[in-house]
């Protein structure tokens, strides 16, 4: 087994790894290992690394993962030059650990193992002691990553600023709702009544909006109105598909699970039964979805997507990717639930404005692929879109 000190280098030989900050972490008289992307630490650590899809917020967020018994150390290349003050933390010791020696010897591979860790930032701890601060430390990357959108956007960024206290995973309401209801008749071969009604149906029910008020009310980081934003086009495709398993990776709070969990309950009161698994990697996802709602039709599995999709078996018929929006993470989960989706499944990509892995996916085998993109009202942030694509359908 290689020492820890021999694995940066051995990394670097193998390709693509910046000896420079682990040497000199090294150098600080810590081990170090060192994971080649963030898709590699997040596979190696279950840690939510893959929040953080872009080079440079991983290096302003975090990268430095530190075992809090023996100080061995793992570091991401694009934090090598300034390895912040807080970081994850896992504990090889723990009892999930599953490493049999405390990280000596460690390999990236070897923490795919340890499931104890934990984060102990400087930061984080304050965080908790006074969420304010956690809601302006938020507020700041904010500004750093869409400065340029607040800048275009000068009226709905001070509102942002000032009374939304989101800062991440924005939720806004749409102003092209026309068009998506044009967009997904024509992706399922509908009239557009058919989807107008089931826009009306999200609009008209109080029940699920009451009870996820009373739930947001409780949290001083989120906004307490319920904005649904492109989430009404899943809910359209549930109502209208009737799909029997719907798969959802990244839940966050449960705003989207929320949404399909009603449609599905809508679809099983006319007689079409059906159920959600949500994954996310974080515990304490899912949080918001309703009590009604979580009864044997909702799996709430914590886990990465990947590992969870390997244990799916029944087909699929609706997949809805909204979890790490790297490419090659998105690609990694079309090419796992590939293997079970129904012959008329329907895949859908919340990240389809930044990624072309569902279309890519759809070209080489053939299937139809369309994209649509939101305009949210009343805010800053430049929207995201739903690429869809049809199993079985002739593209
Ligand atoms: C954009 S949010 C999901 C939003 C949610 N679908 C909604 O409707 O509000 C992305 C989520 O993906 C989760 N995530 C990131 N990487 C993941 C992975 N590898 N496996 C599972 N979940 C992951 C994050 O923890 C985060 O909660």
């Amino acid at each position: 087994m290689q020492t820890p000190d021999s694995v940066g280098s051995a990394s670097a030989a193998r390709g693509g790894v910046d000896p420079t900050g682990p040497a000199a972490i090294s150098g600080a008289g810590k081990s170090t290992v060192v994971f080649r992307s963030s898709q590699e630490a997040t596979a190696a650590t279950g840690s939510p690394f893959s929040k953080f899809p872009s080079p440079r917020l991983i290096r302003f967020a975090s990268g430095l993962i530190v075992c809090a018994n023996c100080d061995a150390q793992a570091l991401l290349p694009h934090h090598n030059r300034s390895p912040r003050s807080f970081g994850l933390w896992v504990n090889c010791q723990s009892p999930d650990s599953g490493l049999s020696d405390p990280c000596a010897g460690l390999e990236s591979g070897d923490l795919a193992q340890t499931r104890g860790w934990r984060q102990i930032s400087g930061v984080r701890r304050l965080y908790k002691a006074w969420p304010p601060l956690a809601i302006l430390w938020g507020k700041y990357n904010v500004v750093r990553s869409y400065w340029r959108q607040m800048l275009n956007h000068p009226v709905s960024s001070l509102r942002f600023l000032t009374i939304n206290p989101e800062t991440t995973n924005f939720t806004y309401d749409i102003s092209n709702r026309e068009d998506l209801i044009s967009f997904l008749a024509t992706e399922l071969e509908i009239d557009t009544s058919q989807v107008r009604a089931m826009v009306a149906e999200i609009d008209s029910d109080d029940e699920l909006r009451a009870e996820l008020t009373a739930a947001l009310r409780q949290r001083p980081d989120r906004s307490s109105v319920p904005l649904f934003g492109r989430r009404i086009g899943w809910y359209c495709v549930v109502r209208l598909c009737q799909p029997r398993l719907v798969v959802e990776t990244g839940v966050h709070d449960g705003l989207g699970s929320s949404l399909l969990l009603a449609a599905l309950r809508r679809n099983a009161d006319e007689g079409h039964q059906g159920r959600l698994i949500a994954i996310d990697i974080l515990s304490g996802s899912g949080w918001l979805v309703p009590k009604r709602l979580r009864t044997e039709q909702f799996s709430l599995v914590i886990h990465p997507s990947l590992d969870a999709i390997a244990d799916i078996s029944d087909p699929i018929d609706l997949f809805i990717h909204d979890s790490d929006h790297s490419e090659s993470y998105e690609a990694a989960e079309y090419a796992a639930v590939n293997r079970v989706l129904s012959p008329r499944a329907i895949l859908i990509s919340d990240n389809a404005h930044v990624t072309s892995a569902l279309r890519d996916l759809a070209r080489n085998l053939g299937w139809h692929y369309a994209f649509w993109k939101e305009s949210p009202a009343d805010h800053f942030y430049g929207g995201a879109g739903i690429g869809i694509a049809v199993v079985g359908r002739q593209a």
